[in-house]
């Protein structure tokens, strides 16, 4: 079932990939590193409605890299405001400057960990959307997609190893940008929290979740 997802997934992104501001189209191959960069720490604990409006702001004033680099911080924090978690904001001045410094982003997500502030995550995600390099990008979108996918019914935390093990056997060597970012649409949009629409699902026939139907209990939230 493992090479049949990213088929199936790359072809309803094709058809259905929200249209958000820093995305390029679906198979237009490699976004700016810049945007794609700036949009994920944006979008770390907020909404892609709340980043949309930032996210222009931000690229209207500072272009480049070079330019976030060369603002003064309190103007960065000024315009930052009111997208909350300010610890992002200043990781972001001082990843700027040393992207700067070394005269542009690497492309290996080994190099782009080493970068100030930058997250595994964040990491796996410029890789794959701007360099088009396979990695595996796994948010809470996605996290519950897989965990559906594969009945994966260890409660979170302990199961996020299982499910990474599980995102990186269906992630592709071509296209893993698109792959990652239709996994996300996918979570956003059809394989909500609280009311997955298997009936509009592309994976529907794959699925171990909805096969037993327990779509909705999973991922297992931790005991609390
Ligand atoms: N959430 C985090 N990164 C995203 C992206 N590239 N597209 C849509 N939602 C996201
Ligand atoms: Fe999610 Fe349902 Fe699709 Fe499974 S079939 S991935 S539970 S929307």
């Amino acid at each position: 079932m493992q090479d049949r997802v990213s088929p199936l997934l790359l072809a309803w992104y094709d058809s259905h990939a929200r249209d958000l501001p820093w995305r390029v189209p679906p198979g237009g191959g490699s976004a700016d590193p810049y945007r794609v960069w700036l949009s994920e720490v944006m979008l770390q604990q907020t909404t892609t409605a709340a980043v949309a409006p930032y996210f222009r702001k931000f690229i209207d004033k500072w272009p480049d890299v070079e330019a976030l680099a060369a603002a003064p911080e309190e103007e960065i924090m000024g315009e930052w405001a009111g997208l909350g978690y300010y610890s992002r904001a200043r990781n972001l001045v001082a990843c700027a400057r040393a992207v700067a410094e070394r005269g542009g982003f690497p492309r290996s997500e080994r190099e782009l960990r080493e970068l100030p502030g930058l997250g595994a995550y964040t990491a796996a995600a410029v890789a794959a959307i701007a360099f088009g390099q396979r990695a595996v990008v796994v948010d809470a979108n996605v996290e519950r997609v897989v965990a559906r996918l594969f009945a994966i019914d260890d409660p979170l935390p302990a199961a996020r190893k299982a499910i990474r093990a599980a995102a990186e056997t269906i992630t592709p060597e071509r296209r893993a940008g698109d792959f990652a970012q239709a996994m996300m649409d996918l979570g956003a949009t059809i394989c909500t929290a609280r009311d997955p629409k298997c009936l509009l699902c592309p994976l529907a026939d794959l699925c171990r979740a909805r096969e037993t139907g327990r779509q909705a209990e999973l991922p297992v939230k931790p005991p609390r």
